[in-house]
């Protein structure tokens, strides 16, 4: 048996992980956000780089390309609401995601963005490049630190 997908329903039968970007300044509220990202991946050993797929017209890209920072905050049980909810579905710019989904958060340790301290793990990265991919910008940074909060199994996102 087999049945002709087309292109964009294949690829949504891709696993995918479920995580919440954040950049900016934890010390500046009014500098700082995040959103909710599924097109995220390993693409190097040594260095150590990930990549994330951004829509040019996410504020948190703004973030990511002003400071050079980012965080990739792996989503498990306890942030699954909160990532569906504000950090999916509404823009940052006005609004200070992090002060109104009460999330725990505090700054990183080898950056200053806002790490979720109820996501699995966070992993603080330095921004590599980014390149334009079709509808999106790849944004390929360096891991340069990474913290366990919890023993959550990660979240897979089914679209
Ligand atoms: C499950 C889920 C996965 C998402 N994955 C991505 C993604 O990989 N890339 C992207 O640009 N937007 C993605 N989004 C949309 C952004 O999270 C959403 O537009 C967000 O409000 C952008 O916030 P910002 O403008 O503050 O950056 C996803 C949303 C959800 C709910």
């Amino acid at each position: 048996m087999s049945l002709r997908l087309d292109p964009d329903s294949a690829l949504n039968c891709l696993p995918q992980p479920l995580v919440i970007v954040t950049a900016g300044d934890f010390e500046k509220p009014g500098q700082r956000g995040g959103m909710t990202a599924a097109w995220v991946s390993r693409v190097s050993m040594s260095p150590p780089l990930i990549m994330v797929s951004i829509a040019p017209s996410r504020y948190t890209l703004e973030l990511i390309r002003r400071n050079g920072e980012f965080a990739v905050n792996i989503v498990g049980e306890t942030l699954e609401k909160t990532a569906y909810g504000i950090f999916g579905s509404r823009t940052g710019r006005g609004i200070d995601k992090i002060a109104e989904s009460r999330v725990k958060a505090r700054r990183g340790e080898k950056t200053v963005v806002p790490l979720l301290e109820e996501a699995t793990v966070a992993l603080e990265c330095k921004l590599v490049k980014t390149v334009e991919a079709g509808d999106h910008v790849l944004v390929i940074g360096e891991v340069v630190n990474a913290l366990k909060f919890s023993e959550e199994q990660p979240i897979v996102f089914t679209p």
